[in-house]
């Protein structure tokens, strides 16, 4: 941080304008330098150039009024600024960020590169993305470039420094987001070339390549790096695996060649981020987010449903990509655009999402879009203001939201989520499996939330974290399918079990190795001895089998493992029903201690109320408590803890009202209440801090 520079997004931008309101004195009293930047912000994606500028004020003294005191600008303006190659324009953004100087909105700017220009796409036809079919991209739309064209890295770097350049130090830019959404690698001749120059750094010789691919299977064995081909889908599950790893790769240094363009004009308190989608794995985003500053996602509702489950675990997958609090750079007010049926939101739970991102460890969430632009390909998606350019009625929601952010937000500085439980999200897994399935219905994701689901639920925090992440912080740790499992993470985890961690692993785990191989003991590979067991087979199940045991009875679906056990002292926790004959009366579950701690192994896909009753067992044997005992169902509990402070959440995401006793007095930040228990309204929200 350089405290002694100004920040003069408020200060210095005030002094000659009369505005049409008066802004709280708390935000006035704020804000003379960046670090001093409300704490919560709430934000829009503004997209200056699609209006004329006399237009400006007026969509900005709008947002002051609702206390958004931040947009995003400039992401897909590269046309209006460089109209045409080496001749940039970027006096209207000047006007802009001063502009949204004036009314105390910052400024986080977006590189253009995720939609190049007609002339730009035009004379160098090679930056267009090309398919696994070798059939090249075409302008319009976007995202239509190559994300390993050497040309159009160049073409994109040049663009990301002159912003540098002019807005590096400007004190209201608060911070940069690269392109926007990584997506869709290309399988151009350059992309291929550059997959056959990592496989070979990689494996160093063709016969090493051979022999991890086990390529003499089908004659696939190759002479040449240069024969390998580039597929994302339909090959050996070695090559698709080391693709995904080639894609992750090439999105870093896709990141590191715009960041060296930023970094050396840019203030240090300006971050660097790019913007991501949650559970999508077209990259391992642990991999692309090592080069970011902090990690920020998009947060759409990926059906006509809020299920607070998952949307709470892709906040914590997405705060665990940085290990701390992020941004929701985009999120939805009411409704989108690109579903089956685009229903909106009820009106309560726009305000509903936005706690619960802050909840879960975001310090910013803005709205994509502040206004649609009057044509273009998303007309009819949720927006703040309409075409006649007065609020919607979410606008009001949305303003509530702000003033809500500058109530709770100075309780709310420096604090994070902590949790005593995580989960391991592990992208090679992912794809292996997804890579084959064996039963279509076995998706990885579903299986991560449906072990998020009873975790959060009991433990009320879970930190979604990867494989590799240090495990000391948690007293339980839960794998729902690692089936890659090389040595060397089965080494960490056993490090962690020795000295007293609790392992769990799901259905399929350790199967694999780091090449996608077979690992050449029983799953779960590497874990067999200290498990004390192991998988004698699997079963993709078409029916459901019943499960048992002193834990309680229900079912198992999509996937069943015989188990066995291997040491006296495993315990078998639940065992199969009547099924195939292979899987009769044999273990489901199995656990035993190992160092001070413990493994546990679940075998099949056990229905919901089965595994949250396994998860309440676990939970008590790792000594974990919930923060709130007690919560009514739909009532979510979200702790923010900093040094000497904490901050409880409470949302209730019911249709109806509920009740929750509080363990001593405490004060509601948001309507100034102050008593030992809330009554919430349906979608009502409470934060929380203690009377001392
Ligand atoms: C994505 C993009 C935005 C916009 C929204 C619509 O998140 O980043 O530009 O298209 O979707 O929901």
């Amino acid at each position: 941080m350089q405290s002694g520079k100004a920040f003069r997004w408020l200060a210095a931008a005030m002094l000659p304008v009369v505005v049409a309101f008066t802004p709280s004195p708390r935000v006035l009293a704020q804000a003379t330098a960046y670090s001093d930047k409300p704490p919560l912000l709430l934000g829009a994606a503004w997209y200056p150039e699609q209006w004329p500028e006399s237009r400006w004020d007026a969509d900005l003294s709008l947002m002051e009024v609702a206390h958004i005191h931040l947009v995003r600008i400039g992401e897909f303006a590269w046309s209006a600024m460089e109209p045409s190659e080496g001749k940039y324009d970027f006096v209207w953004m000047d006007h802009a960020i001063a502009l949204a100087a004036r009314h105390h909105i910052c400024v986080v700017l977006g590189t253009p590169t995720a939609a190049p220009p007609a002339w730009l796409t035009t004379k160098y036809p090679d930056t267009l993305r090309m398919d696994e079919n070798g059939v090249r991209d075409e302008h319009g739309n976007r995202q239509q470039f190559s994300f390993a064209s050497g040309r159009y890295r160049r073409l994109a770097h040049e663009i990301a420094e002159k912003m540098a350049e002019r807005y590096g130090q400007n004190s209201n830019v608060v911070g940069w987001q690269l392109d926007n959404e990584y997506a869709e690698p290309s399988f151009d001749p350059e992309a291929k070339a550059q997959f056959h120059a990592w496989l070979k750094s990689k494996y160093g010789n063709i016969e090493s390549l051979n022999n991890h691919w086990t390529t003499a299977y089908w004659s696939q064995t190759y002479d040449t790096f240069d024969e390998i081909p580039a597929r994302q889908d339909k090959e050996n599950p070695a090559l698709l695996l080391d693709w995904k790893h080639f894609v992750s790769y090439t999105w870093k240094s896709y990141s590191e060649n715009q960041i060296t363009a930023i970094r050396p004009h840019a203030d240090k308190r300006q971050f660097i981020t790019t913007n991501t989608m949650g559970w999508f794995d077209g990259f391992d985003a642990y991999i692309v987010h090592s080069n970011l500053d902090i990690a920020a996602w998009d947060d759409y509702i990926g059906n006509e449903h809020y299920d607070y489950f998952d949307n709470g675990a892709r906040h914590d997958l997405t705060r665990g990509f940085r290990n701390k609090n992020f941004w929701v750079m985009e999120t939805q007010p009411a409704f989108v655009n690109w579903h089956r049926i685009n229903s909106s939101l009820a009106r309560g739970q726009v305000r509903d999402m936005a706690w619960q991102a802050i909840g879960h460890g975001a310090d910013a969430v803005e709205y994509w879009q502040w206004r649609s632009a009057l044509n273009g390909q998303e007309q009819y998606h949720g927006v703040l203001v309409g075409a006649d350019g007065t609020p919607v009625p979410v606008y009001d929601e949305i303003k509530q939201v702000g003033d809500e952010f500058e109530k709770a937000g100075k309780a709310l500085a420096e604090t994070t989520p902590q949790s005593s439980v995580a989960l391991i999200n592990d992208y090679d897994s992912r794809w292996a499996i997804d890579f084959q399935r064996h039963n279509r219905d076995f998706d990885p994701v579903a299986e991560m939330v449906a072990f998020y689901k009873p975790l959060r639920n009991q433990a009320q925090g879970v930190d979604v974290i990867s494989a590799h992440a240090p495990l000391d912080p948690y007293k339980l740790v839960v794998a729902p399918g690692l089936n890659v499992l090389p040595r060397e993470v089965a080494d960490h985890l056993l490090e962690y079990v020795k000295h007293g961690g609790n392992l769990v692993l799901g259905p399929r785990s350790g199967m694999k190795d780091e090449y996608d191989g077979l690992n050449v003991e029983r799953q779960p590979g590497p874990l067999v001895d200290s498990l004390g067991g192991r998988v004698e087979q699997f079963y993709a199940l078409e029916d459901k089998v019943s499960v048992s045991g002193d834990l309680g009875s229900g079912t198992a679906s999509f996937w069943a493992e015989q188990l066995s056990t291997r040491s006296q002292d495993t315990q078998v926790l639940l065992r199969y029903g009547v099924s195939n004959g292979w899987l009769d009366g044999q273990p489901a579950v199995i656990t035993h201690k190992a160092g001070t701690g413990s493994i546990t192994y679940i075998g099949a896909w056990l229905d919901d109320d089965l595994l949250a009753k396994i998860t309440a067992s676990l939970l008590q044997e790792s000594h974990v408590q919930p923060i709130l005992p007690n919560t009514p169902d739909g009532v979510e509990v979200c702790l923010r803890s900093g040094a000497n402070k904490s901050v409880l959440i409470l949302i209730n995401h019911n249709k109806a009202q509920a009740h929750i006793d509080l363990p001593h007095t405490m004060n509601d930040l948001l309507n100034g209440a102050s008593s030992a228990s809330v009554d919430l309204p349906a979608y009502g929200v409470a934060v929380l801090k203690a009377n001392k």
